[in-house]
């Protein structure tokens, strides 16, 4: 579905698909849990889902003549990690806005993780007040124009690369190297469990999986605990992407998402979702973070629980990446 698109290569190849195997004895044994580890797919700043989108927007970017990547997200952005990340291995600069999405108040949460590992990558990272919005943002408007005010040349990344004309391809592209790996693997998945808040990766994978007629097995975990926006959102660019690559049209149905796992807010964990992540770091020494991945894993494990996924099922779990995020939560964890 993608060979017309040029692709920029950011990540190792294939990512691995590990059986879960302790946790999914730990939850009775009735389904079978895999995991297929973005989060170990690059060399470039402990990598993770933006990396798939990014390598369609690159030769975008390159053809543009820009000389700056302009980003945004919350304080403790994988985003704008990963976008600082690039911003180095192609050599031009990177000015990164850092908004209060999440209500946290650890005194070195603006220091640790993520925006640690932005600005020491070089990128220039402008913190400022306003809270969580997953939309087009005025002060990464202003980003943008102070950029060419001092003469440079902006290149638009908008947040999580979602919404931009080639945001939901690199996800397209993981349902294909999932069907490539299930031949080899001689097996089918049933289920694909997945984070969503921006929306392009769960969008991607819709379009990618509805190719097999599994855009419904694509089960989306909001982490966002905005999720009419996000959906919205999913729905709006699987779209556009369905258009772009040439498959069927989108319905409303085929986007799933299970909005039950976001609360309290944003970023913000719950009991529940701190004890899905130490779950998941004592049985398989998988680490998943509190914003995003830890949401997910906790959802996949409570909708196991309540019998969702038939007896025999084998789920895929996504692991997107984010554990950088951990170290704006170390009072969380200060028992382990
Ligand atoms: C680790 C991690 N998981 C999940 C997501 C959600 O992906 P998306 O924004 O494409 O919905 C993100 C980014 O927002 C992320 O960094």
């Amino acid at each position: 579905m993608l060979e017309k698109f040029e692709r920029y290569p950011l990540t190792f190849g294939p990512t691995p698909i590990e059986p879960l195997k302790r946790l999914s004895a730990h939850l009775g044994g009735g389904v079978e849990i895999y995991a297929k580890r973005e989060d170990c797919n690059s060399g470039l700043a402990y990598g993770g889902n933006k990396l798939r989108k990014l390598e369609y927007i690159v030769p975008d970017a390159l053809k543009s003549g820009a000389d700056t990547l302009v980003s945004i997200g919350g304080v403790q952005s994988n985003h704008t990690r990963m976008v600082a990340a690039v911003a180095a291995k192609l050599g031009l600069k990177c000015r990164l806005i850092q908004e209060a999405w999440v209500p946290h108040e650890d005194a070195v949460y603006d220091r640790v993780g993520n925006i640690l590992l932005s600005r020491l990558m070089g990128a220039q990272a402008q913190l400022v007040d306003d809270g969580f919005d997953i939309g087009i943002r005025d002060s990464w408007k202003r980003a943008l124009a102070e950029v060419e005010a001092e003469g440079g040349k902006p290149y638009a990344i908008p947040a999580g690369a979602s919404v931009h004309k080639y945001g939901g391809l690199g996800y397209v592209g993981f349902a294909e190297e999932v069907r490539a790996q299930e031949k080899e693997m001689g097996l089918r998945f049933d289920y694909i469990v997945v984070c969503t808040v921006t929306g392009s990766t769960h969008a991607g994978m819709v379009v990618g999986f509805g190719a097999d007629g599994r855009a419904r097995n694509v089960i989306g975990i909001d982490a966002s605990c905005t999720p009419a926006q996000t959906r919205a959102q999913v729905l709006e660019i699987a779209r556009n992407t369905a258009e772009l690559v040439g498959a069927a049209r989108i319905e409303d149905e085929d986007v799933v998402i299970k909005e039950d796992y976001a609360y309290p807010v944003y970023g913000v964990p719950s009991k529940e979702t701190v004890e899905a992540i130490r779950l998941s770091a004592r049985l398989e020494g998988m680490i998943t973070d509190p914003v995003y991945e830890g949401k997910s894993m906790q959802g996949m494990i409570d909708l196991v629980k309540k019998g969702f996924f038939p007896e025999g099922s084998k789920v895929l779990y996504a692991h997107l990446g984010g554990a950088p995020a951990l170290n704006g939560y170390s009072y969380t964890f200060r028992n382990g």
